[in-house]
């Protein structure tokens, strides 16, 4: 059948690698048209160049003046059972495990619950302009069918597992090693690679799964090329203590997971705040990510991430809101808080760093960079349309700002989900203020 060509004129911006502050990776467009292929970027360019090709083409032109359209956001690390639990007052990690998200997340046993709480997730998601996340589901099998289901019948690229936890919580949360392995595996030859869905396995984190359940993750991965692996590391100072008297046989906390193979380039583990020199070196050599979560990290009192001491050691560190610990599941205010955390720790984030990070960089960090993250040809167009004038605080600074940066920087520092007019998935709108 005949190709369908959409046009969009906007103001338009990407990356088209890690950007320095003199711009260069950087690609913008004042007056910008951005052309889809069947839902796939055709060409990006100015409106006076391209605005012939696109009658020629015979493409529908939608026009967003006054607006920014830039690749969708990506979130590395979100529990999506966890919106339940956003702002749940006054307690640190382990406590708050114990005394509010364990009981939430039991909820999803039944599948009507997890079906309505995918469903919104997704929608808030889109909302706040992410269109691609690295998800936790619960223990229960039916949260991960009803996930990948509503993100299927989205078409949007998600990755997600079922969480994998044997011990240290409640009997109603527990699979065992041998239930979790066999579900896991079940789950990815239904789900993984099916349309724009991947599975990633995720054993809770080391106090929850025994030295036998982790085995099997490892194997899980072995097994499957291409899967991905998530957990957390070194969010707590008191999960820190408890994992070393848990494995006293381990030299340090990230050891524990190295000895059962979940390191690597497809693994993300979150928050690692806490890190030795050496557990830094291993990430590195291993080519494992973080995933930064500031909001979270902040809500929890966990700590400062350190993200110069990242950078020295050449790891990948994607950015990620972490719902429900993290209070905001768009990424504006998420980078809002790691520019806040960045300046404790003595490093100030650029604008353009952060958009990047958003985008291509979190599409790398997820090796996801080959069909998402920028504009170039060929890839998906998973797009937002933002808008500075629907929040009149952020119209009028945005408005006194002569660069392009300053603008951006205004954005992040006082924007929210306000500023998401559109959401584009493969070229279809999915959201609309
Ligand atoms: N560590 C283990 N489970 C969790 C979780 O659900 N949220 C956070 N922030 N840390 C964890
Ligand atoms: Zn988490």
């Amino acid at each position: 059948s005949a190709t369908t060509f959409t046009a969009y004129r906007s103001s338009i911006l990407h990356f088209t690698e890690s950007p320095n502050a003199q711009g260069e990776g950087v690609e913008y467009f004042q007056d910008g048209v951005l052309i889809l292929a069947d839902g796939k970027v055709h060409q990006l360019g100015n409106s006076q160049d391209l605005l012939p090709q696109v009658a020629d083409l015979g493409a529908s032109l939608v026009e967003f003046p006054d607006s920014l359209i830039m690749p969708g956001f990506i979130d590395s690390h979100v529990h999506y059972p966890q919106v339940d639990v956003i702002g749940c007052f006054g307690e640190q990690l382990l406590d708050w495990l114990n005394n509010y998200t364990f009981p939430a997340e039991m909820r999803f046993a039944q599948r009507e619950y997890a079906d309505a709480a995918a469903a919104l997730f997704l929608q808030q998601l889109l909302a706040g302009g992410t269109t691609t996340a690295m998800v936790y589901c619960t223990v229960h099998p039916q949260s991960v069918e009803a996930f990948f289901t509503a993100s299927q019948a989205l078409n949007t690229c998600m990755i997600a597992g079922k969480v994998l936890m044997d011990r240290n919580a409640p009997q109603a949360l527990q699979d065992t090693a041998q239930s979790g392995y066999e579900q896991s595996q079940q789950l990815i030859d239904g789900w993984h690679n099916q349309g724009r869905q991947k599975y990633v396995v995720t054993p809770r984190f080391a106090p929850t799964s025994t030295p036998e359940q982790m085995r099997l993750a490892g194997k899980l991965l072995a097994d499957n090329p291409g899967v991905y692996m998530q957990t957390h590391l070194s969010e707590n100072t008191a999960e820190l203590a408890w994992v070393r008297d848990l494995f006293p046989d381990n030299k340090h906390y990230l050891d524990v997971y190295d000895k059962f193979g979940l390191l690597g380039p497809t693994s993300v583990f979150g928050h690692g705040i806490h890190l030795s020199e050496e557990e830094w070196q291993r990430l590195a050599d291993t080519g494992s990510g973080i995933a930064f979560c500031p909001t979270s990290n902040l809500f929890l009192g966990s700590g400062l991430f350190d993200l110069a001491t990242a950078r020295q050691h050449g790891v990948s560190v994607s950015l990620a809101t972490d719902v429900g610990a993290g209070t905001s599941l768009c990424q504006l205010v998420t980078l809002n808080e790691a520019y806040k955390v960045a300046q404790l720790r003595g490093l100030a984030l650029h604008p353009y760093e952060a958009f990047y990070w958003l985008t291509l960089g979190n599409a790398k960090a997820l090796m996801l960079d080959d069909t998402i993250g920028n504009f170039e040809a060929g890839k998906t167009a998973d797009f937002i349309v933002l808008n500075s004038s629907s929040v009149p605080l952020v119209d009028y600074r945005v408005q006194q700002c002569k660069t392009l940066w300053e603008k951006l920087f205004v954005m992040m520092t006082l924007g929210d989900d306000r500023l998401i007019q559109h959401t584009y998935i493969a070229g279809q709108q999915a959201y609309s203020a």
